[in-house]
């Protein structure tokens, strides 16, 4: 392997210690800490362990996080009432309902009927549309946590060619209005896409966030790109694996994300920082 690991572990630590510190400074001077409310609704096991995980890093940085744990029987009424509740609540400064939502309910709606200044997510339509103004308020989580990634190699990307493989509203679309904000060119290739393969090999970052493993190939990296890979793809072994043939990949590239330790925790660390910054800027 030539290519250097991008440590987002390290990173999401390092951000986390900087969260508590301010956090701390905020109550030592009679401030009310931030708090978080997690909205899980249903029993995707996925969503339990991810929810489980970050419900962790907020009590490891004093935000205070107050847990809505609903049955999957939950109707869209009732959703929108909580989120009601907890949009007037004063000591609430972010609201996260976790995605997937059990089938029935309408996400788009739930996730529009959050107050946009408690939208730690970064999902809600007029956050998005911050974004695309260059005049981000909120960020959605991955992609600005790539961009710290992005920013710690060092490496200008200003003028650099970015391709992103997958289109989500999670990821690939805030991601390419994030690269374009940084002065990239950006491609996003999706299921459409012809020749993804071609696009891949012209690009000088690659973010991949498809949720298929090796989808992208090793082969297809252009000598010295900088790989980001999203996927986190459980295999029948437990093993986690990414999107990319990590290996093939790492020959090529200058720098690479693994999975688990590099975008997973930062993801986790930037909805840390979105909770902060609400608090701190959007409700007192
Ligand atoms: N499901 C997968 N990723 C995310 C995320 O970043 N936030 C929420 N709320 N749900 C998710």
């Amino acid at each position: 392997m030539s290519a250097q690991l991008i440590d987002g572990k390290a990173t999401a630590e390092a951000i986390r210690d900087s969260i508590k510190q301010k956090v701390q400074e905020r109550t030592n001077k009679g401030l009310r800490a931030p708090g978080l409310a997690v909205v899980l609704v249903g029993n995707d096991p996925a969503s339990e362990v991810y929810v489980s995980h970050k419900r962790k890093d907020c009590e490891q940085v004093g935000i205070i996080s107050k847990a809505y744990d609903l049955p999957a029987s939950t109707s869209q009424q009732e959703l929108l009432e909580l989120i009601d509740t907890l949009n007037s609540d004063n000591s609430v400064d972010g609201i996260l309902v976790q995605l997937p939502l059990p089938q029935g309910l309408k996400a788009d709606e739930i996730l529009e009927r959050i107050d946009p200044t408690k939208d730690v997510d970064g999902f809600h339509p007029f956050n998005i549309g911050r974004l695309a103004q260059r005049m981000p308020l909120l960020r959605p989580c991955t992609p600005a946590g790539i961009v710290d990634l992005l920013d710690n190699t060092g490496i200008d990307i200003r003028g650099k060619h970015a391709v992103i493989v997958g289109a989500s509203n999670i990821v690939g679309r805030p991601m390419g209005l994030e690269l374009l904000l940084k002065g990239c060119t950006v491609t996003t290739c999706h299921r459409f896409t012809q020749d993804t393969a071609s696009h891949v090999r012209q690009a000088d970052i690659v973010v991949v966030a498809v949720g298929k493993p090796g989808i992208v190939k090793g082969e297809w990296i252009k000598d010295g790109a900088i790989v980001i890979d999203v996927g986190i793809n459980r295999m029948p072994d437990g093993k986690l694996i990414g999107d990319v043939d990590f290996a093939a990949a790492a020959e090529r590239a200058s720098h690479i994300t693994p999975v688990p330790g590099g975008v997973g925790p930062m993801t986790r660390a930037k909805l840390l920082e979105n909770t902060l910054f609400a608090c701190e800027h959007l409700h007192n």
